[in-house]
């Protein structure tokens, strides 16, 4: 795709991301796919989880008080803290725009999160223009509307559920596959879910996914909406230049671990993703797991993702000095270039939405074990439709040693990694011009111009 950047346009785009690390990044992607396409781009963002502005000298950063104590932050409450940004951002992010001069304000197009309901609100109260990015499949927009619905009809869901009985009108998920929420009440994320895809007030939804992979789901999510949708995914693939975005050191020394590596043998294991922890005896099981499969692993333990330590204080007694040189830890890769990286044979993945559509796009095929939300939704998806993964059922150290060996050395591996290279090559002939992403973007630039 040509991304030299095109003309400037007039439009000033002014861009919402909810503070996670999983929607930071395809909300940073995205802003500087549009600053390409002629697009000048600022970032309204919380103090909580702040972008660090030298990764993106072209865009405009713009900090907002968020009114998150610490106590807040340690807490696992995410959609309380979700409740709490959008009650408190609401009139900081109006006066922000209601200092802008006449012209500047007639120039506004607000792009914020599904889940920065404020903005969208300020936006419509203003009489200015705003679209929404999703940042997850569409397969799971159509799980968490199904699961609020399940729950009316009566099912207890509050709890989450281990049944593999498949879900009426949503094959092919099971409800254990269904994206109950963390830490939250049922009452609570229904509360989001019908406020996301209930009736909006924005002029259109981007959408970080393509119809190669959700072709049908697409098109009835289409049919709900009343306004555009564009699925110009996989975002990290149109950015025209790599940018990083994470909100924690990328520790680079584990590339020139892998450089010594043989092709195709090491598990990249991020089992947690940004936001989720595991408990010391799930961490003991995935350690002697990886020990035992005596395949080489490079496994990030991001700080606190084990619950009660700093970082790897609790990890077995023995593990290290059992494993060696055949075992590297990080605090935070860059996943990317792992991904990337020849020696990396597969991916075990908590199925965050970026992160598997990084191991699509880098033709890696995975081990699927999710931690809550629409995690579970991914993993079957990539599991049981795409067939690009194995589903891990259980956290141990038998099932652990076995995946990777199937995974890495077997025919069933090998036959998962055509089936994930055959998926590189769509999402590659996709963001192509004349191809469904291609377009879709183009037809975003028009719409923006024409709002
Ligand atoms: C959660 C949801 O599960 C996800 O689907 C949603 O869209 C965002 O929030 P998260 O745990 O953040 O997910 O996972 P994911 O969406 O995969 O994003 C993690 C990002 O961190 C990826 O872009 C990945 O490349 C990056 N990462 C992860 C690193 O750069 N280094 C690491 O060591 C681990």
């Amino acid at each position: 795709m040509n991304m030299a950047k095109q003309p400037e346009r007039s439009r000033r785009l002014v861009l919402v991301p909810c503070p996670f690390q999983g929607h930071i990044t395809p909300m940073l992607q995205l802003g500087t796919v549009l600053y390409s396409k002629g697009f000048s781009i600022t970032v309204v963002h919380t103090i909580y989880n702040s972008p660090n502005p030298k990764n993106h000298p072209d865009i405009i950063f713009v900090p907002i008080a968020d009114g998150l104590s610490d106590q807040d932050i340690r807490s696992w409450d995410l959609v309380g803290n979700v409740a709490a940004i959008n009650e408190n951002c609401k009139d900081i992010f109006q006066r922000f725009l209601q200092k802008l001069s006449p012209v500047e304000q007639e120039q506004v197009c607000i792009i914020c999160d599904e889940i920065m309901f404020f903005a969208e609100a300020v936006a419509d109260h203003l009489k200015l223009p705003s679209l929404i990015l999703r940042t997850t499949s569409a397969a799971t927009c159509l799980a968490r509307s199904a699961l609020v619905k399940l729950n009316e009809q009566g099912h207890d869901l509050s709890q989450g559920s281990v049944s593999r009985d498949l879900v009426p009108e949503l094959h092919p998920l099971r409800f254990k596959d269904l994206p109950f929420s963390l830490a939250a009440s049922f009452g609570k994320f229904a509360k989001v879910v019908n406020k996301g895809y209930g009736k909006r007030t924005s002029s259109a939804i981007i959408w970080n996914t393509m119809k190669c992979l959700e072709e049908l789901t697409l098109e009835q999510m289409q049919q709900r909406s009343e306004v555009p949708i564009f699925p110009i995914g996989p975002l990290h693939m149109i950015v025209p230049f790599n940018i990083s975005s994470s909100l924690i050191t990328e520790d680079r020394t584990c590339i020139s671990w892998l450089d010594k590596q043989p092709h195709k043998s090491v598990i990249y294991v991020s089992s947690s993703g940004s936001i989720a922890a595991l408990t010391e005896k799930e961490v003991a099981e995935i350690a002697w797991g990886l020990a035992n499969s005596n395949q080489p692993f490079l496994w990030v333990v991001r700080p606190g993702s084990i619950r009660g330590s700093d970082w790897i204080e609790l990890l077995p007694k023995g593990f290290q000095d059992s494993v060696g040189d055949k075992g590297f830890i990080v605090r935070w890769a860059p996943q990317r270039e792992v991904l990337a990286h020849p020696a990396v044979g597969g991916f075990w993945s908590h199925c965050g939405w970026n992160s598997t559509l990084e191991s699509i796009g880098e033709g890696v095929p995975m081990i699927c074990k999710p931690c809550f939300g629409d995690q579970r939704v991914n993993a079957r998806y990539a599991s049981y439709v795409w067939k690009i993964g194995l589903e891990l059922e259980e956290l141990e150290r038998g099932e652990i040693e076995r995946a990777v060996r199937r995974l890495i050395l077997e025919n069933e591996g090998n036959d998962m990694r055509e089936r994930v290279k055959e998926l590189k090559k769509k999402f590659q002939d996709r963001i192509r011009q004349g191809n469904s992403s291609y377009d879709s973007l183009n037809e975003l630039v028009n719409f923006i111009v024409s709002l």
